[in-house]
C-alpha cells in the first residue's frame, strides 16, 4: 500500500499529478461543475484507501471558489483518512494578516478556521506572504520557499553581471537570499501603498543601477502595480534589462502587458499558479517536504 493519496483539485491539477509522481502516490482526480446559479459541485472520481491524503489545491482567483473546492474536498476525504493535509501552493487572503485600518478583519484567520473545521490536519504552502499569515492559520502549518529553483532557473539565462532589487523593504530578506544563491549584490527600494486607494510610489531616491541588469524579485505579482512603478522608477534611472522572478504570478487586471509596457523583458514565475509565466516547478520542493 502506498503511503500516500494525492487529490489534485481543479487549480491545482497539473503540479498534484507531478506530485504525485514523486510521492509514488496514487493519484485522484476531481471534477467541478458550474450550475447556472454559479453554485460549484465537486466530485472526487475514486474513493481513497487507507493512507495519507494530500489535496493540493492553490486558492488563487477565482479565490473563494477554489477555496470553498477545497474545503469541500477536504470534508469528503476526511471521512476515509484521519490524516488529511492540505497544501496549498498560492494560498490567498495571506495579506490580509493584519488590521491595517480600523474595522478590517483578518481573513486569513478566518480561512485557517474554515480548514480546520472542514478536517485538515496540517498545511503547506510555498512562500506565504508573511510568517503572521502562517501564523494566523492557527493549524499545525509549514512554509517552503520556492527561491533555489527560482534562482537556478535564472542561472540557466546567464544574465550579465544581474544586480537583485526588492521592490520594498519587506521583501528585503528575499532579494537577499536570491542575491546569495546567486553570488550577486542586492538593492533594496522603499515602496508605498496607499491603504484606501491601493495606489504605489517609490519614494526611494537615487540608486547605482546604471547599466546594469536588474531583477526584480517578490513573492507575488498582482495588478503589477508594484512592479510597474518600480521598473519605471529604475529605467529613469538609466538601467539595463529588468526581468521578474516571483513565486506566484496572479497577473490580475491586465498586468502582463503593463508590465512589459514598463519595460520588463521577461516575468518568470512557478506553477504555483498556472500560466504562460509559470516556468519553474516547485513539485519536488513540495514533495521533499512531505516525505
Ligand atoms: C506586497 O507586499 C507584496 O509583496 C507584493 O509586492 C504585492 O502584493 C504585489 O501586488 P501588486 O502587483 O498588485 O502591486
Amino acid at each position: 500500500m502506498t503511503k500516500f493519496t494525492v487529490i489534485g483539485g481543479n487549480a491545482s491539477s497539473d503540479l498534484a499529478k507531478r506530485v504525485a509522481r514523486k510521492l509514488k502516490a496514487t493519484y485522484i482526480k476531481t471534477e467541478r461543475k458550474v450550475f447556472p446559479d454559479g453554485e460549484s459541485k465537486i466530485t472526487i472520481k475514486q474513493i481513497p484507501k487507507k493512507s495519507i491524503v494530500i489535496v493540493v489545491q492553490s486558492t488563487y482567483p477565482p479565490v473563494d471558489t477554489n477555496l470553498l473546492e477545497l474545503l469541500s474536498i477536504v470534508s469528503k476525504v476526511q471521512k476515509f483518512s484521519s490524516k488529511v493535509y492540505a497544501v496549498i501552493p498560492y494560498i490567498g487572503y495571506a495579506r490580509q494578516d493584519r488590521e491595517f485600518l480600523g474595522g478590517e478583519i483578518i481573513t486569513i484567520r478566518i480561512v485557517g478556521k474554515l480548514l480546520k473545521a472542514s478536517g485538515v490536519k496540517k498545511i503547506l504552502t510555498v512562500d506565504i506572504h508573511s510568517k503572521l499569515a502562517l501564523k494566523e492559520l492557527k493549524i499545525p502549518s509549514e512554509n517552503v520557499s520556492a527561491m533555489e529553483v527560482l534562482v537556478n532557473h535564472f542561472k540557466k539565462m546567464n544574465i550579465k553581471e544581474p544586480l537583485i532589487v526588492s521592490p520594498d523593504l519587506g521583501g528585503k530578506e528575499r532579494a537577499k537570499k536570491f542575491a546569495n544563491i546567486l553570488k550577486t549584490d542586492y538593492i533594496v527600494l522603499k515602496k508605498h501603498r496607499d491603504r484606501k486607494t491601493g495606489k504605489v510610489d517609490i519614494l526611494s531616491g537615487k540608486v547605482n543601477v546604471k547599466n546594469r541588469n536588474l531583477i526584480l524579485v517578490d513573492d507575488m505579482v498582482s495588478t503589477g502595480g508594484s512592479i510597474v512603478k518600480a521598473t519605471q522608477f529604475l529605467k529613469k534611472q538609466k538601467c539595463g534589462q529588468v526581468f521578474v522572478a516571483c513565486t506566484h504570478a496572479l497577473l490580475v487586471n491586465n498586468a502582463s502587458k503593463k508590465i512589459k509596457s514598463a519595460g520588463v523583458s521577461q516575468i518568470i514565475s512557478t506553477n504555483t499558479i498556472p500560466g504562460d509565466s509559470a516556468k519553474v516547478d516547485v513539485s519536488k520542493v513540495i514533495s521533499d517536504a512531505l516525505k
